[in-house]
């Protein structure tokens, strides 16, 4: 937990005017600045942000708040994560409560190597505009890739002295130890005296989103020696490879407003695309793309474009992370280079008009670039073709979100007819793939289930950290039953009234849940009030009190999204508890919906009668037609869970 003075820092010091400036251009109108809104398509400015009041609020699309509400909004984070992202910006230091020593000892390490990385940065930066090894050695090289004076600046690119521990004697006269040093990768220790790591290299400092210096990647200049071509800052506190793209910084502006971040392999190629005006780009930094990559640039856009070199390298380089990124629901295309090419030394040849041509022109999806690829490599072999079947299928499956429903139709169309398989062979396998992921999240996320109800009671449960499952959804329901059911709810007498109208009790799977769903209407009919929140918090079962105590207190961590299991997105446009009601009833009316398709389904199967198989079928597609309603308000759904069978 972040300490409440430590929260009241960072809204003191939060400037609303820059933060918002970071992700939009400002104009100034009176005492207020406008912009096209952040939030919605406009081409006239309807968004206002008051420095004085510390507000904002779009008069086109109503969005509002402050600037926490602003950085959770655009950044989709949680509250204390927007707290988070903003002390990273300001350079706060966050005080936690309830932390453990290791916890302490973890925060001071990385506070330790971030002072230190910006006092590096700064030297090497400095070394290399202002000395003149600097100027003859690194600016030379710089110079002769084609990197001018502004971009440099831009991407704080440095240069270490050859001298043997310049670096060092300078950093250890400023107090820093050889220890913290070491651990920053800068110095190393060889029998018993210290020398720089980067000795004679040019380097690229790596930024996090908000533009704290995380480590560095150094490079040799002469391209005959023995030693490797970039040495990069090891794994550390700070340094966590895999959570970091290069050149996030400086292109995160960009890549919002272009609604598409490309993907290159090296800080040149960041650099290079930059100073051509391509700024919506970043680097994977010649590893594969990770998951906390793509969660990265997922809060940004859904479109990527990968660009790496035409070669075989390159191409599996691409083909790797596809699957994450479609499960992760982005749009991808791949674009790839000519051979012999890479997005630094194409940009700088062509220039930036004929860079965006060649993109437009070899842009293709990724599923179909990997069915040609596949395709070539099986040959007429039967049983290569199969095994590229199933994972063209799997890769498809991955394909879950309603956004994506079309593309999803339309790559089984294309990868049933190139394999020469038929349609709905291919979708009953996709539909297979689905099923799978769905009982494996669901086998690692009910443990309870399986126990008796009596021991379920009487041992605590351990904090659920929650994932989007039924289970999370049953308490949720018990959340806003307890918390909002005495509040009124249109052609209601409250919204308890209209929980138990809509929810059929035998849904509720799990037993703590159904014990405190029908103690709470056995309070209201036994004594015809509802009962309060603190009826609950003292329930004579120590259990049900704990696990009401937390439950209550949670609220934020507990989503009310329940695409992950049935593929469908919630829309936030009603802000308090009504939104929070509808979410849940929609969930156990989708879920009673499914059950009855299912149930329904088998019946048509069994039934000889002709007509009343009709008849059956014509409820079916009523069934279907609620289904797409209560998508409709609520979001998106996509490709069957592939009930029907
Ligand atoms: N890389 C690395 N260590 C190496 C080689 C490469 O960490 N020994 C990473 C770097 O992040 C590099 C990326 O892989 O930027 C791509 O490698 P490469 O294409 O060889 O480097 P470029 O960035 O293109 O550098 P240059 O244009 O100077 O060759
Ligand atoms: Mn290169």
């Amino acid at each position: 937990m972040i300490s409440p003075g430590s929260i009241q820092e960072v809204l003191n010091r939060a400037d609303i005017i820059d933060i918002v400036g970071q992700f939009v251009r400002l104009k100034k109108r009176g005492a207020n600045y406008i912009a096209n809104c952040p939030f919605h398509n406009e081409k006239t400015p309807s968004f206002y942000v008051s420095g004085s009041k510390g507000i904002y609020k779009c008069f086109g699309c109503g969005k509002g708040g402050n600037v926490v509400t602003f950085i959770q909004d655009h950044e989709k984070l949680s509250y204390p994560e927007a707290i988070r992202w903003l002390a990273d910006y300001y350079k706060i230091t966050l005080e936690e409560t309830e932390r453990t020593p290791e916890q302490q000892q973890q925060q001071m390490v990385e506070e330790g190597l971030r002072i230190l990385n910006d006092f590096a940065a700064q030297y090497f930066h400095e070394t290399l505009l202002d000395s003149e090894e600097g100027q003859l050695i690194g600016m030379s090289y710089f110079k002769q890739r084609g990197f001018r004076k502004e971009i440099i600046e831009r991407f704080k690119l440095g240069y270490n002295p050859e001298h043997n521990d310049a670096f060092f004697k300078a950093a250890a006269q400023k107090g820093y130890s050889a220890e913290l040093l070491e651990k920053a990768g800068l110095v190393k220790n060889r029998m018993g005296t210290y020398h720089d790591v980067y000795r004679g290299r040019v380097i690229f400092p790596i930024q996090s989103m908000t533009g704290r210096i995380l480590g560095f990647g150094a490079r040799i200049l002469k391209s005959n020696e023995k030693a490797p071509k970039y040495i990069n800052t090891p794994e550390n506190e700070l340094y966590i490879k895999s959570r970091v793209l290069y050149g996030m910084y400086q292109s995160r502006q960009a890549i919002g407003k272009q609604d598409e971040c490309f993907l290159v392999e090296g800080y040149t190629d960041v650099i290079s695309l930059h100073q051509g005006g391509v700024e919506n780009v970043v680097a994977s930094s010649g590893t594969s793309l990770t998951e906390d990559q793509l969660r990265l640039i997922g809060q940004l856009t859904k479109n990527l474009t990968i660009l790496y070199d035409g070669d075989a390298a390159g191409v599996k380089a691409a083909l790797r992370g596809l699957d994450m990124a479609l499960g992760q629901s982005f749009n991808v295309q791949l674009v790839l280079l000519p051979e012999g090419e890479d997005p630094d030394s194409y940009v700088q040849k062509s220039g930036a008009a004929k860079f965006h041509e060649y993109v437009k022109g070899h842009k293709r999806d990724v599923i179909g670039f990997r069915l040609e690829v596949g395709l070539r490599e099986a040959g007429s072999d039967p049983v290569k073709r199969s095994k590229l079947v199933n994972e063209i299928a799997e890769s498809i499956s991955r394909i879950n979100k309603a956004e994506d429903f079309s593309l999803q139709s339309y790559y089984i169309r294309e990868a049933s007819s190139k394999l020469g398989v038929e349609e709905a062979g291919l979708i009953n396998l996709v539909n297979k793939f689905i099923r799978e992921k769905i009982e494996q999240d669901r086998r690692h996320t009910r443990k309870d289930e399986v126990l008796p109800e009596a021991e379920v009671l009487s041992s605590p449960e351990p904090e659920v950290q929650t994932k989007n499952t039924d289970e999370d959804q049953e308490w949720h329901l018990v959340r806003v039953l307890v918390e909002n059911g005495s509040q009124p709810y249109e052609g209601y007498t409250n919204v308890a009234a209209l929980v138990i109208d809509r929810v059929d009790p035998a849904l509720l799977e799990n037993a703590m849940v159904r014990r405190i769903f029908n103690s709470y209407y056995e309070y209201l009919n036994t004594n015809g009030v509802n009962p309060e929140i603190s009826y609950f918090i003292n329930y004579p079962d120590a259990t049900i009190q704990q696990r009401m105590a937390s439950l209550l207190q949670t609220r934020d961590e507990i989503s009310h999204n329940w695409k992950d299991i049935y593929g469908i997105e919630t829309l936030h446009e009603v802000a308090g508890y009504l939104s929070d009601v509808d979410s849940t009833l929609s969930y156990f009316e989708f879920k009673k919906i499914l059950i009855m398709q299912e149930l329904l389904t088998k019946k048509i199967l069994e039934e000889k009668d002709p007509v009343r198989q009709t008849l059956l079928q014509k409820k079916y597609i009523e069934l279907k037609q609620t289904e797409r309603d209560i998508v409709k308000k609520h979001g998106t759904v996509t490709f069957k869970v592939g009930r029907i069978r």
